[in-house]
């Protein structure tokens, strides 16, 4: 699997990534360990959790991801080869509202003895808390990495102005900064003033805040949880807009010159934005993961590229 350079770390990563949201609660541990092993096995290094996953399965508390993360670890004993991401949630079980220093330091401690690791690779903001001042917050971040618990640091929704915010302060105290940005983002646009509650998206703003800065986005639930192509699952109501029906047509076009599946090119065509986006993919069973990992074989053309990146601009452009 292609390495990319996350952010300007000097660290290079999988060009995709894989969401372990579901890995301890729908899909137990062997299922778990097995998709882990076929991401690994097509080069990949770079998995992604958090210590609330998966509080939102109904036989979820939080932690089961990184439990079983950690388990896997153990056995493959796989560390050294991994760049494991993970996310301080919080204001569920017992862990309080906020991103309160004494917060993010207990829940450090926890993600590392349930991934059974002595550093976190990548630690995130699961999202921003705009009651707690960023100074706290962010002097919180800084120690872990000065500790050495931490190798670097993320945010995940967050606002593009949230980031400056974040960065001008880190630059004045001499702090580690966010370095990449995890955030909703799919093929399919929005329809203006479509509510993802605290989920934050890949905007024009981020988009341009990033690229200015040398951030890496990583674009979570790109596929829709499988929505644009399985009956069960149909497209949620907030990306049906005025652009929905070309942009599907365009996909499933692109889809067929290439003898692809439209989930594949969904995620090549993110790998080929210049700079890379980063999807965080998931797959709850070896067949999609064998398909999604076929992404990694595409190659999309100049015209394809701009093919989909154009098609119903001026349908949105209108409705807006
Ligand atoms: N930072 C955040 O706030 C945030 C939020 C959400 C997710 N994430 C991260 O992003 C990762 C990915 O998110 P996601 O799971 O929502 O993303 P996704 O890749 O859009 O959806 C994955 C799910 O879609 C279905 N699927 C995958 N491949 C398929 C295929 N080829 N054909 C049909 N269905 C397919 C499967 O559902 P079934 O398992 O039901 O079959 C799979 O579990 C998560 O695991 C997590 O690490 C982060």
């Amino acid at each position: 699997m292609k390495k990319i350079q996350l952010s300007q770390t000097g660290v290079e990563v999988s060009c995709l990534c894989l969401g372990t949201l579901r890995f301890g609660t729908r899909n137990n541990y062997e299922q778990s360990a097995q998709l882990m092993d076929m991401y690994v096995e097509a080069g990949g290094n770079f998995i992604d959790t958090a210590n609330s996953y998966d509080r939102w399965c109904t036989q979820g508390k939080g932690g089961e991801s990184q439990v079983t993360i950690g388990r896997w670890l153990r056995e493959r004993n796989n560390r050294d080869d991994l760049f494991i991401a993970t996310k301080v949630g919080f204001g569920y079980g017992d862990v309080p509202e906020g991103l309160a220093a004494s917060t993010i330091i207990a829940e450090c401690e926890n993600s590392l003895r349930q991934l059974g690791t002595d550093r976190i690779d990548l630690f995130y903001a699961h999202h921003d808390d705009s009651n707690t001042p960023l100074e706290e917050t962010l002097s919180a971040f800084d120690r872990l990495v000065k500790d050495g618990k931490v190798r670097f640091i993320g945010a995940s929704n967050y606002l593009a102005w949230r980031l400056a915010d974040a960065d001008a302060l880190c630059a004045e105290k001499g702090w580690v900064n966010f370095t990449c940005v995890e955030q909703r983002f799919t093929y399919l646009r929005p329809s203006p003033g479509a509510d993802f509650g605290v989920q934050r998206l890949i905007d024009e703003n981020l988009i341009s805040y990033c690229d200015a800065r040398g951030k890496t986005m990583l674009p979570y639930t790109p596929l829709l949880r499988g929505a644009y192509v399985r009956s069960d699952r149909p497209i949620p109501s907030p990306y049906l807009g005025p652009d929905t029906d070309v942009r599907l047509e365009v996909l499933q076009e692109v889809a067929r010159e290439q003898g692809a599946t439209v989930n594949q090119i969904i995620l090549a065509w993110m790998m080929h934005r210049q700079p890379p986006l980063l999807p965080v993919f998931s797959a709850g069973n070896p067949e999609h993961m064998q398909e999604n990992l076929g992404a990694l074989n595409i190659t999309l053309s100049t015209a394809q590229m701009t093919k989909l990146n154009q098609a119903g601009h001026c349908l949105n452009d209108e409705a807006v």
